[in-house]
């Protein structure tokens, strides 16, 4: 019989594509999602992919006795996959107290309710929990330093929350995934991200931008020290990313003495905002606008992960480039302007 995976924000971006890649991979997939950054249609483009309707709840799991009652109802689930989040920096700035509510009750609330039985259990982090790091490329190992928001330190004190419970608790396995910056679509341009309002984040707001819904685009920055003055990032295809929790369930599946594993999810590469504009055109034809702005408050100058963990005791590596990053991050933009969900 095959495995039952739990996938919380499961019709969210990173979550819909790794729901593809666990049923891909001949898991059976429960989503727990309430649709709060999400639509539900989501849910019949993943079976369009993969012809198989995952099974679905719309719940919150900031309500205990409601998860509770989910873990109860499948006594049969194995590993759980918890995407389900707040995430969106500036705001998490303005509303600490919704972040803080929202992202440690459903871990808590989560943990909780499988706490009595064995579970594989992997947790969306982030590269956030570096800061601007003093080596680069930055290791598993480098120290975490202050967090810079509050959806920062929920990302932080997320991982010390799972590391003590699973030192605590003989039945949970538990790797943490620390995301660099995750763009780009499935290759059948079904799914993608799905901003709401204007994107904060760079490659949706390209994308925005190409199509027409948005002005030109704003460097934030060309006076960094970098080899083009543009911040750099380690972007990563969500695809990629998307196998990435599926190595982590297989490997807390194939070694029952970890406890407690972080590991970076990224390609290992930095690339600046100049040079991703210019990887979009030549990857698209599409012709950009853009200006150069100011600095963007709370930014990290450079970024990109050592992926040499991930590789060697994970046995996952990302494999798709910038090239195909772009392309399918404009399929998709063009596929929902023809399609619109609502
Ligand atoms: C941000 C968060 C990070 C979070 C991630 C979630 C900060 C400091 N970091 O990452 O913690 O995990 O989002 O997706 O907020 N840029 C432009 N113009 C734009 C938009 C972005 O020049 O219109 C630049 C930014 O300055 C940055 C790069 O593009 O150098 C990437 O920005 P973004 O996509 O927002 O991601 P991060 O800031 O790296």
């Amino acid at each position: 019989m095959s495995k039952k995976i739990l996938v919380t924000g499961g019709t969210g971006y990173i979550g819909s594509h790794t729901v593809v890649e666990l049923q891909n991979a001949g898991y059976e997939v429960i989503i727990v999602d309430n649709l709060d950054n999400s639509n539900i249609r989501i849910l019949d483009q993943i079976t369009k992919i993969s012809g198989i309707k995952p099974q679905f709840y719309q719940l919150d799991l900031s309500e205990e006795n409601k998860v509770i009652e989910l873990a109860k109802a499948h006594p049969e689930i194995s590993g759980v996959i918890h995407f389900a989040a707040h995430k969106a920096v500036g705001e998490s700035v303005q509303l600490p107290l919704k972040y803080y509510r929202n992202n440690f009750f459903s871990l808590i609330n989560l943990l909780t309710a499988f706490a009595g039985r064995e579970v594989d259990f992997v947790f969306s982090s982030s590269c956030t929990v570096y800061g601007q790091p003093d080596q680069l490329p930055v290791t598993e190992s480098a120290p975490v330093k202050k967090a810079e928001s509050p959806y920062g330190n929920t990302k932080q004190v997320a991982e010390e929350i799972l590391q003590e419970t699973a030192e605590a608790n003989t039945n949970y396995h538990v790797i943490s995934l620390r995301y660099f910056n995750p763009v780009g679509a499935h290759a059948s341009a079904l799914i993608g991200e799905l901003p709401i309002g204007v994107p904060q984040n760079l490659v949706p707001f390209i994308t925005q931008s190409a199509i027409g819904k948005r002005g030109p685009i704003t460097v934030f920055g060309d006076d960094y020290n970098t080899p083009d003055g543009s911040c750099i990032r380690d972007y990563i295809h969500v695809v990629d990313l998307a196998k990435a929790h599926v190595a982590a369930i297989k490997l807390l599946e194939d070694n029952r003495t970890i406890k407690y594993d972080v590991f970076n999810v990224g390609t290992g590469k930095g690339s600046s905002v100049l040079e991703t504009i210019k990887a979009f055109e030549s990857a698209t034809g599409v012709k950009l606008n853009y200006k150069i702005g100011p600095r963007r408050a709370g930014d990290i100058e450079q970024v990109w992960g050592d992926v040499t963990k991930s590789a060697k005791e994970l046995h996952w590596k990302a494999e798709l480039g910038l090239d195909e990053m772009m392309r399918s991050a404009w399929a998709w933009e063009q596929y929902i302007a023809e399609n619109p969900f609502e």
